[in-house]
Formats: C-alpha cells, sequence, structure tokens
C-alpha cells in the first residue's frame, strides 16, 4: 500500500475535503507508486487561507530573532536528513541523487540565511530636515503568502520562498507542484518538528485549477509568488492586479553559453554538458543555446556531442545514472515535439534526438541528450523555452554577435561567457540584459545569497533569495518622532 499524504492545515493533516486523491508516481519507473496525495479544491484554500489568517497576529507578534530560533532547527534538522530527504526527491520528480543532495543543501542554506535576518531585517535611520525630530523605516508583514512552487527544485525553490515569508513574520499557504508534493511534505514536516506554531505554515495539494487559482485571487492573501511558465505567470499576474497584490513572478528562460575563440575549450564542453543536460535540461536556468565562434565551431561541436552521446540516462537512484528522466509525459512530449520542430526547421542533428524506449528504459520517460548545430537565432529550438535535454548550437563571427544573440529572445534570466580575455568578460557582463551572469562557468550554480531573478519574461522586477528576497514579502513602514514639543512642517518651516 502507497502511503497517502493528506494537506496541513491548521497544524493537522487532513484529507482533502472531498476526500479525493492523486497518484504521485515515479518518473524512472511508473510502476513505483511514491504515494497518493490530496486532490483538494477551492474549500480547502478556502480553509488553509483562514487557518493562515487566524495564525498572523501571533507570528508576526513573536520577535523575529525567535522565528530565525525554529528556521535554524528547522536547517539542522533537514542537514541530518539530508540523505533521505534526497532519495524521496529523486523517486518522485528523478534528477540524479547528487543533483536532490543539492537541491536539499541549497534549502539548508536558505533556512541558515533566513534564520540569520531574524536578527537583521535592516532599516533605515536618517537625519530628518527639522531639529528634535527622529526618523527610521521598518519591515512590516504583509500577511498571508500564498506560495506556488515548481517540481524541478521541489525543496529549494519552496524554502526560497516560505522561509524569508516566515522570517518576516508573514504565514503562509503553500501549494506544491502536482509531480512533486512529497518534497513538500517533508519540508513541512521538517517545520512543524523545529516548533513552528500551529496555521503559520499550511500546505494545499492538488491541481493548478482547483488549488492554485483560488490560492492566487483570494482577498485574503497579501501576496503571491510563483515559479513556473511565463503563461501561467502571466495569468497569476493577472489575478493579483485587481486587488493590486504583491505579486512575485519567476518563470522561464532560454539561457546562454558564449564559447570565444580563446576560450579553453575543455571547460567550455565540460560547462555545456553540466549546464545543458545537468537536471536533464529541466532548469530555467538550463544553458539551452551555446553561441560559438566559428574559429572553434568544429571542435567545440565536435567535443559536445561526443560528451552528450557518452552521458548515462538512466534512474537517478542508481549511482551511476548522469541524466535522470523528464518529470512527466507530458514534458517528454514536449522535448519529442521540439526534436521535430529542429529537424523540420533544417536544424542539424548532433546528438541524441529520440526517446529511450527500451530494456531499463522501458517505464520511464527517458529521452536522449540532445544537440541541435548550425541553428540560426531565429529557429524555434534557439528561442522558445524546451525545459528539457535539448541544446542549440549557434555558430557566430564575434563577440558582438554573440551578444546580439544572446539578447534576442523574449528571457532574460542567465548568461554565460567562457574566454580567457578580461575585457570581453567584462563587455559581455555589461551588455547581457539578464539576471545572472557566469565568467567561465555555465549558466546554472546560483548561490542563496546572491539575488536570484531575470529581466524581459523571465519576472517582473523581483529577486528571489539574498536580501532581495525580503523585498517580496514585507512593506516598508518610514517612521517620524516629533519630539520638539511644536508643529514642524515639513517642506514648509
Ligand atoms: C530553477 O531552475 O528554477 O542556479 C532554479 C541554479 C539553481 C537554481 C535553479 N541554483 O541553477
Amino acid at each position: 500500500m502507497a502511503t497517502r499524504y493528506g494537506n496541513y492545515i491548521g497544524g493537522e493533516w487532513r484529507d482533502a475535503a472531498s476526500s479525493r486523491s492523486f497518484d504521485n508516481r515515479n518518473p524512472a519507473d511508473t510502476q513505483d507508486l511514491v504515494g497518493t496525495f490530496a486532490d483538494s479544491g477551492p474549500e480547502d484554500v478556502e480553509r488553509a487561507v483562514a487557518a493562515a489568517r487566524e495564525a498572523f497576529p501571533r507570528w508576526q507578534a513573536l520577535p523575529a530573532p525567535r522565528r530565525g530560533e525554529i528556521l535554524y532547527r528547522a536547517a539542522e534538522t533537514l542537514v541530518r536528513r539530508k540523505d533521505e530527504l534526497a532519495r524521496d526527491m529523486t523517486r518522485e520528480m528523478g534528477k540524479v541523487l547528487d543533483e536532490t543532495r543539492g537541491d536539499v543543501q541549497e534549502a539548508i542554506d536558505m533556512t541558515y540565511y533566513m534564520a540569520g535576518e531574524g536578527r537583521r531585517q535592516f532599516g533605515q535611520t536618517t537625519p530628518s530636515e527639522m531639529p528634535d525630530k527622529f526618523q527610521m523605516s521598518v519591515r512590516q508583514p504583509v500577511g498571508v503568502a500564498g506560495l506556488i512552487t515548481p517540481w524541478n527544485f521541489p525543496m529549494a525553490i519552496p524554502s526560497w520562498k516560505m522561509m524569508p515569508a516566515l522570517i518576516l513574520g508573514n504565514t503562509v499557504v503553500v501549494k506544491p507542484a502536482t509531480d512533486t508534493p512529497l518534497s513538500v511534505v517533508n519540508l513541512v514536516k521538517v517545520l512543524e518538528e523545529a516548533g513552528l506554531p500551529k496555521g503559520v505554515v499550511n500546505m494545499v495539494t492538488g491541481s493548478g485549477s482547483q488549488v492554485g487559482s483560488p490560492l492566487m485571487s483570494h482577498r485574503d492573501v497579501g501576496i503571491v509568488s510563483f515559479t513556473g511558465s511565463t503563461d501561467v505567470g502571466r495569468r497569476v499576474s493577472l489575478a493579483c492586479a485587481p486587488a493590486f497584490k504583491h505579486c512575485h513572478l519567476e518563470m522561464g528562460g532560454k539561457n546562454i553559453i558564449m564559447v570565444m575563440d580563446d576560450a579553453r575549450l575543455d571547460l567550455a564542453v565540460e560547462g555545456a554538458l553540466w549546464g545543458g543536460f545537468g537536471t536533464t535540461g529541466q532548469r530555467c536556468t538550463a544553458a539551452s543555446r551555446v553561441a560559438v565562434h566559428e574559429k572553434v565551431y568544429r571542435e567545440f561541436t565536435d567535443r559536445f556531442a561526443a560528451g552528450a552521446k557518452a552521458l548515462r540516462v538512466g534512474n537517478g537512484l542508481e549511482p551511476k545514472t548522469q541524466v535522470g528522466p523528464c518529470v512527466n509525459a507530458s514534458q517528454l512530449e514536449t522535448v519529442e515535439s521540439y526534436v521535430k520542430i529542429g529537424k523540420q526547421e533544417g536544424a542539424r542533428l548532433l546528438a541524441g534526438g529520440s526517446r529511450l524506449g527500451s530494456a531499463s528504459h522501458a517505464r520511464g520517460y527517458f529521452h536522449e541528450p540532445t544537440i541541435f548545430g548550425d541553428c540560426s537565432p531565429k529557429m524555434r529550438v534557439a528561442h522558445e523555452e524546451i525545459f528539457g535535454p535539448v541544446v542549440s548550437v549557434i555558430p557566430v563571427r564575434s563577440l558582438e554577435e554573440a551578444i546580439e544573440v544572446g539578447n534576442s529572445v523574449d528571457y532574460g534570466l542567465s548568461a554565460s561567457i567562457y574566454t580567457q580575455d578580461i575585457g570581453k568578460a567584462f563587455t559581455a557582463m555589461r551588455e547581457m540584459y539578464t539576471g545572472i551572469f557566469y565568467v567561465n562557468a555555465p549558466t546554472i550554480g546560483a548561490e542563496t545569497h546572491l539575488p536570484f531573478g531575470g529581466t524581459k519574461n523571465t519576472g517582473n522586477g523581483h529577486r528571489e533569495a539574498c536580501v532581495q528576497a525580503l523585498e517580496v514579502f514585507s512593506e516598508w513602514k518610514s517612521i517620524y518622532i516629533d519630539f520638539s514639543g511644536k508643529l514642524q512642517r515639513a517642506q514648509i518651516d
């Protein structure tokens, strides 16, 4: 019997109001049922938001350093359980164990970081224009935060949203992706054990239409933070607009690695393999484009294709596996359809191109690491987000052309350059209109203590992680204290 997991509302684990549930299966082996989860609806969202609202005044009143201690304890537990949590995650979404350990580690990093914010959350003090007047600014929580999280970083991204929301004194309703509810259940259990008061974090599992939609448009939710596709992000933004809710969106990417003719090609090839095929290409930061200087194009593509062909695709629980499955059938179909599109557009298939379906791959959503060469930037495979193991290589004649190609997409998350020339590195760093930039490293691998997010259709101007995350989940209050004993008129006296 598979374990049945409920929602977490007001400190209790309970079934969906409808008693319905949905299956969560291992994408590397669909006969492996990871568990069944509450298939919730608007009624469950209503209860969860009510619980969060009720818990808000007391949580807000708890001194932030005390809130930080709870987060610190949660981080310690995550450290102890890292391996077990990583195994659960690999089983539910497929990425290899090294990467799911990294995912849990990212949650650990974020939890420690935000625990520390319990003793910071710095505001300003500044001189007044007038005598005997003092002024400062402080942060205040928004209230109930509605968090809608993706499946590709099933614990890291929920922690990026939950921890800053909590340390600021907000309460939370989180809706995990339907492919990865177990990792959020695990995170919530850790917080519960760390002593988080009832109702401060609530979790409702289920579909976007039945749980996500009512959550994002709920009148008592003051801030919505969403990570996922640009299409859904636009809907979230529209749902938040009428009530002027805070809305934080982190969406797609079509990130580029630029390989210059003076680059260390061994490094560039290794970086492109990791950036393009790590997490099966299912990262919003994935290096799904590589622009290569024509002088080294041939050599780079030969080595890149050989490297991709040598990658071992399989069940992420097996130590020798380097690339896991796509997360579900529809992701795999998307990948297959883009491979078809690439061929029709005249891109040259340099590696992969097919689904893996025999023997050990028969029961999972496996696809070969795939490289298209000789791409022009206008091809759909070269400018649309695929979110799978497909990389498009674009030949360029100069740094200027690489930058132009780099900036020609609708997204602006991450970019990187491989070069030994510091001038080229700084030029690209300045000219690329992205939220993240790397030199001599691939487009993936952001750390939690710098802002994370992107420009254009990747985001809506906010950043996660680092102190910037505090902006998303708080409102500033400016405070003026006049102790002059008389009326002082700003800008007039
Ligand atoms: C994502 O792909 O949604 O920088 C997040 C990285 C990871 C986070 C990726 N630390 O690739």
